[in-house]
């Protein structure tokens, strides 16, 4: 048997729907803050990334799935989203665009070859958002604030903001200074890499898979000693802008993030379901003023985040939130000759159009195995088609839970069925959760 690749998945049945939910969610929420849709293709030019994420990050150096395409191009599937996005905002010329800044927001597969593990997939799917053409610190705590808002709709509530800052170029340039100073005596305790990277970039060697637990790495300088006024006044702007917007927050010195293109604003989302394991952060981001110009585009300031929608939808199993799924259908119509099978897809089919969510039989089951079909499908009304109703333009509704039964006539189903379900939607409307009725589950 041909099976998945290690770190893939198959998504389907009751999984399927959750995800689905979450992205419409997803889709909701950024509507309301005003960003647009943007897809980009999932196959760039290897140099996009080499060029945008850094040759010596782990992502890069280790986990992108490179090849050589049959005319010869340098191909790599992408790994994030924001390189492309940036590869885009500047191809399209969208920084000419008097719409400044350019909202969009992406969700989509990566690809990203690390040791497959609970909440590390080599497959793996992101949204995400990028803000192009602002460097006003409050766009940083409102994309922080759009990723909160996202996991709040959904219903998480263990979650927690960590920030920190890198600074600008003279700030990252005097901390880089400060860790060759501080890690040089010390290099031949670490990892080979970590011996090129103290070279090379030196930052790096503080996201280190391998010397993670090195007490060295743990006492290392912090980025905040080394900014400069100029960032330190951003990064406190950044955080009354978070005040006003009622996030919680802590600051926290050790996030550097595992990319290249980040100065100033870095932030992580972790959740704090238990359970969830090391790879805890649901999301993360930061501004990377750099990274336009560094690709040939004009200097432009930008900001994003971006989170796995695996580790999402695990969050919200472990934290048992109760989601709006729906695994029941509206009618299920069940015959037993010809005539009344070509009555059944007909119907189907005006009832689908009318919005009601139906089926019917399709292998030929004898009617007690259609009834119970329509009890594994949750069907809440079913029908018999029967000739001689038909006959009489008439059909009989069964109420699935109490059984009632009602003759009525087939110009009327619509109007039936849209009083019937809309009474029962009512009385389930009373949420069992405390939230005073403004909670998403009363969108469905
Ligand atoms: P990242 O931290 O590399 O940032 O990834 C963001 C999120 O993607 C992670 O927090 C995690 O939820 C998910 N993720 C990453 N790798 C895996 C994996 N192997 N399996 C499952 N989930 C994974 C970025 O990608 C940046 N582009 C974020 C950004 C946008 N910065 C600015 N704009």
């Amino acid at each position: 048997m041909i099976q998945k690749q290690k770190g893939c998945n198959d998504l389907y049945g009751r999984e399927a729907k959750i995800w689905k939910y979450v992205d419409r969610m997803i889709d909701e929420v950024m509507e309301k803050y005003n960003y647009t849709y943007i897809r980009t293709p999932i196959i760039e030019a290897k140099e996009l990334f080499h060029r945008g994420i850094g040759e010596t990050t782990d992502i890069v150096s280790k986990e992108t799935y490179d090849f050589v395409d049959r005319g010869g191009r340098e191909i790599t599937l992408r790994p994030e989203g924001t390189a492309g996005v940036v590869r885009s905002f500047i191809e399209n010329k969208m920084y000419g665009d008097p719409n400044q800044p350019i909202k969009v927001y992406y969700n989509g597969t990566m690809y990203r070859y690390e040791r497959p593990q609970s909440g590390r997939d080599r497959e793996l799917t992101q949204f995400g958002m990028e803000v192009l053409g602002s460097d006003d610190p409050l766009t940083d705590a409102e994309v922080i604030s759009l990723a909160v808002n996202i996991y709040k709709m959904l219903g998480l509530k263990e979650i927690k903001v960590n920030i920190n800052t890198l600074g600008d170029n003279e700030s990252r340039l005097r901390y880089r200074e400060a860790l060759v100073d501080y890690f040089t005596p010390h290099i031949k305790e670490f990892c080979e890499d970590c011996q090129e990277r103290l070279k090379k970039n030196p930052l790096r060697i503080l996201d280190c898979k391998i010397d993670k637990d090195n007490a060295i790495l743990k006492n290392a300088p912090k980025t905040l000693e080394y900014l400069n006024e100029e960032s330190r006044d951003r990064f406190e702007k950044v955080q009354e802008y978070l005040e006003v917007l009622e996030v919680k927050y802590e600051i926290d010195p050790n996030i550097v993030r595992g990319l290249d293109y980040y100065n100033h604003t870095v932030f992580e989302i972790e959740a704090k379901v238990e359970g969830f394991g090391a790879n805890n952060v649901l999301g993360g981001g930061g501004r990377y003023n750099g990274l336009c110009e560094q690709l040939g585009g004009p200097k432009t300031p930008c900001i994003g985040f971006a989170c796995g929608i695996g580790r999402l939808v695990s969050a919200l199993a472990l934290e048992k939130v109760p989601l709006p799924i729906t695994e029941e259908i509206d009618l299920f119509l069940m015959y037993v000759n010809e005539e009344e099978k070509k009555y059944a897809a007909y119907l189907s089919q005006e009832l689908r159009m009318a919005g009601f969510i139906v089926d019917t039989e399709y292998i030929g089951r004898s009617l007690k195995a259609q009834f119970k079909q329509a009890d594994r499908l949750n069907a809440k009304y079913i029908a018999v088609l029967n000739s001689e109703d038909l006959d009489r333009n008439e059909i009989k509704m069964k109420n699935s839970k109490t059984k009632e039964e009602e003759i009525i006539s087939l110009d009327a189903i619509i109007y039936y069925l849209d009083e019937k379900l809309g009474m029962e939607e009512e009385e389930e409307n009373h949420c069992s959760h405390e939230c005073s009725g403004n909670c998403c589950h009363h969108d469905e």
